[in-house]
């Protein structure tokens, strides 16, 4: 019996090595730190149905939008309903450009906007993680927008009045800390595509980066960031911090309705350190006066 499962083991250790994959529970450190960046890229939140129990990344649910409703595609390593047959260069190009592998313009649903900002090895150490993972097979469900916002090549006209394309370059005049918050804020929990108010075209309103919203995604009314007295965020450090780990605020309030998921997917699972960072970086931010 033993010695059974020596067998299998051992054939199961060869299968695994033989086919280059980890074996299971065991991460190389490409995957591990894919696997974090991705986490802080709050990718599951919209690449996964969790309403009817989806299984993470194989496609999400409806994301509404005033121009109709959005579905994060199946971004599993699958090559009949995934990404499975993207190489690394494909995948930069969405993140990055925005770009499918036929050349196709994305939506701004999908945040590329600010994952633009990600470091080309961060970008293949994500990639290596997605594929990392077991290929699922559901079909990505097809946007349900109407003509003409349907029209991909739109976008091009979009891309040119509002996309800031490139990756983050760190402040020289501002520190170490500042800087990675600023990285991880911007280039991946893309806090401003919530915080950042939009004009009537869907475009961030960089002059009033993370002041809040009264008409945010969902025509939520998201708070502003910016550390103005009269309308900003007024919290120590250390609340931020707290905040963004457990969804606790310093009047003994809890986080509702979408920051609560990005608590619970995202931010909830960073170290403390990068979560200072963060804070530190909302700190740093010129302070905008935004009264709704
Ligand atoms: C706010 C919701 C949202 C988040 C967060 C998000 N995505 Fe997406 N993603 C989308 C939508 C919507 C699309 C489809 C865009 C389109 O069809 O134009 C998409 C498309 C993609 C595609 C293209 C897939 C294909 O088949 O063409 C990739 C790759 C992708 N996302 C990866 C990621 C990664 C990696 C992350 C995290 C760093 C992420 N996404 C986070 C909404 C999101
Ligand atoms: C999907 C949209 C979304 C994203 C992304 C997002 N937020 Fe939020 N955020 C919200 C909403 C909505 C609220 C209001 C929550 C409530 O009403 O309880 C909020 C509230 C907050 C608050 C509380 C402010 C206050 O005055 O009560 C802080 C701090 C905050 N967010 C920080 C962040 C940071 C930092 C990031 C990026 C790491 C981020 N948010 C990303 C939507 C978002």
């Amino acid at each position: 019996m033993r010695l059974r499962s020596l067998w299998i083991g051992c054939l199961y250790a060869w299968f695994t090595i033989a086919a280059g994959v980890p074996a299971h529970g065991q991460k190389n450190g490409a995957v591990k730190m894919g696997e974090y960046l991705t986490i802080a890229g709050g990718c599951v939140s919209c690449h996964t149905d969790f309403r009817n129990k989806g299984q993470p990344f194989a496609g999400g649910a409806a994301i509404p939008t005033p121009f109709g409703k959005f579905y994060a595609p199946n971004i599993t390593p699958s090559k009949e309903n995934g990404i499975g047959d993207w190489s690394d260069a494909d995948f930069i190009r969405a993140m990055r450009n925005g770009k499918n592998p036929n050349g196709a313009h994305y939506f701004p649903a999908f945040p590329y906007t600010s994952y633009t900002q990600i470091t080309e090895p961060d970008l293949r150490a994500m990639r290596a993680y997605l594929f990392s993972l077991k290929p699922v097979e559901r079909a990505s469900t097809p946007h349900d927008i109407s003509f003409p916002f349907s029209w991909r090549l739109l976008q091009v006209g979009w891309k040119m009045l509002f996309f800031r394309e490139g990756e983050f370059e760190p402040d020289p005049n501002r520190s170490a800390e500042v800087n990675r918050g600023a990285y991880l804020a911007n280039a991946l929990a893309h806090c401003g595509e919530c915080h950042t108010p939009r004009n009537k075209l869907g475009g961030l309103d960089y002059d009033s980066w993370m002041a809040g919203t009264p008409n945010g995604p969902g025509n939520e009314t998201i708070p502003n960031l910016t550390p103005d007295v009269d309308t900003g965020l007024s919290w120590t450090v250390r609340e931020i911090v707290e905040y963004l780990k457990t969804g606790a605020t310093p009047d003994f309030d809890f986080a509702g309705s979408m920051m609560a998921e990005v608590i619970e997917h995202n931010t909830g699972k960073l170290t403390d350190a990068d979560l200072k960072a963060i804070a530190m970086y909302l700190k740093s931010l010129p302070p905008v006066r935004n009264a709704f």
